[in-house]
């Protein structure tokens, strides 16, 4: 089952920095979306976010119209693979995912 993912004045920071400043943004359920941009500026961090491994420091992120902010990860029914192959290296990419 896909959501639609909405990122709402999403703001994430480490201490006195400031990754994610405010992230307006949505997914539509179903939606191919692709996150591009240069290294450091926040892309692990957001989807880190999402799934629940990080905390949010201001906004709100939505699975369709509910708030999953303080729903832990185990709860949110969603995944993600992370940028290395750090849990299972032998698989390929398609696998990993599945
Ligand atoms: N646990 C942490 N504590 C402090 N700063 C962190 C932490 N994790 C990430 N950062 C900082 O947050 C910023 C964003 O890092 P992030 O890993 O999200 O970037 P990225 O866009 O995924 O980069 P890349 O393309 O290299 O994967 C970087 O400046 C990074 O140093
Ligand atoms: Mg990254």
């Amino acid at each position: 089952m896909s959501v639609a993912i909405t990122a709402d004045k999403v703001v994430k920071r480490y201490g006195d920095l400031t990754i994610i400043p405010q992230l307006t943004q949505n997914i539509r359920n179903g939606e191919f979306f692709t996150l591009l941009g240069p290294s450091g500026c926040g892309k692990t961090t957001l989807l880190r976010m999402i799934a629940g491994f990080n905390s949010i420091e201001g906004g709100q992120i939505r699975f369709n119209e509910q708030v999953i902010n303080d729903i832990p990860a185990h709860k949110r029914n969603i995944g993600m693979v992370f940028q290395s192959y750090a849990i299972f290296p032998h698989l390929t990419v398609r696998e990993n995912v599945r």
